[in-house]
C-alpha cells in the first residue's frame, strides 16, 4: 500500500472510541505501516489553545454559534497542518472525531442551523472527508455510566456535564450521518467487548484500507 488514508473514529462521549483507535494504531504499526495518531479539537498547538476554551466549564457564556465556529478553527487548521500532509505523504491518519462530530454535537444536540456555516464546510471539508468513518454506537445512558467511572462524577468537563437529551439527540445525528453515508461509516456495536470490537476494526481495515 502506497497511498496513505484518513480514517475517523466517531461516537459519543465514552462510547470506546479512543480505546479502539490506539488498539487500531497499534496494530498497524505492529504490521509496519505509518500511522499517525491525532484527535480533535486539539490536534496542532493553535488547536489547542481552541480546545482549552471549548472544554473550559468557565466558559458558560461561550455562544453555541461561536461554539461551532470555533471547532471548525480547529478543524481547518488541523486539515492543513496535519491530516493532509500526513495523508499525501502516505501514513495512515488516525483522527478521534472529525465533522460528523460537530454535525452530531452542534447540529443535532444543540439543534443549530448548520446553513450558516455551509460554504465553509463546502470549500474545507466536503473536499477533505474521511476514506472511513468507524461509528461506536453505544446507547447515551450506558456511555454515561461509562465516563463516570472513568473520571469521577465531579471531572467532567463543559460537555460531559450536558443532559442526557442532548446526548440522544446527538447519537440519533450519528445514526442519520451513517445511514445517509453508507460508502464512508462503518457501524459498530459499542456493546461488544474490546477485543471482539478490535477484531471487527481490524477487518475494515483490511477490507476497505489495505486490499
Ligand atoms: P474530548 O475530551 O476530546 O472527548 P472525547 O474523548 O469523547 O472525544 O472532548 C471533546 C468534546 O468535544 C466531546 O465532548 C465532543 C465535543 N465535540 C463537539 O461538540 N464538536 C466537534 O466538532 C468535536 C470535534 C468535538
Amino acid at each position: 500500500m502506497k497511498n496513505g488514508a484518513f480514517v475517523t473514529f466517531e461516537g459519543i462521549d465514552g462510547c470506546g472510541k479512543s480505546t479502539q483507535l490506539e488498539r487500531a494504531a497499534d496494530w498497524l504499526e505492529t504490521e509496519g505501516f505509518p500511522v499517525l495518531r491525532t484527535h480533535e479539537p486539539g490536534g496542532t498547538p493553535i488547536g489547542r489553545k481552541i480546545r482549552r476554551v471549548l472544554l473550559d466549564p468557565a466558559n458558560r457564556k461561550l455562544c453555541p454559534d461561536s461554539e461551532l465556529l470555533l471547532y471548525l478553527a480547529d478543524r481547518i487548521q488541523h486539515l492543513q497542518e496535519v491530516i493532509l500532509p500526513a495523508k499525501a505523504s502516505g501514513t495512515l491518519v488516525l483522527c478521534d472525531r472529525f465533522h460528523d462530530s460537530a454535525v452530531a454535537y452542534q447540529g443535532y444536540g444543540r439543534g443549530l442551523d448548520l446553513t450558516a456555516t455551509a460554504s465553509i464546510v463546502q470549500n474545507h471539508i466536503i473536499p477533505n472527508l474521511p476514506d472511513l468513518t468507524l461509528w461506536l454506537d453505544l446507547p447515551p445512558k450506558m456511555a454515561l455510566e461509562r465516563l463516570k467511572q472513568l473520571r469521577g462524577a465531579n471531572m467532567l468537563d463543559r460537555l460531559d456535564s450536558e443532559t442526557p437529551g442532548f446526548f440522544q439527540r446527538a447519537q440519533a445525528g450519528f445514526a442519520e450521518l451513517a445511514q445517509a453515508n453508507p460508502e464512508r461509516f462503518v457501524r459498530l456495536d459499542g456493546t461488544s467487548d474490546i477485543e471482539t470490537l478490535h477484531q471487527q476494526v481490524v477487518a475494515c481495515f483490511q477490507d476497505r484500507i489495505l486490499s
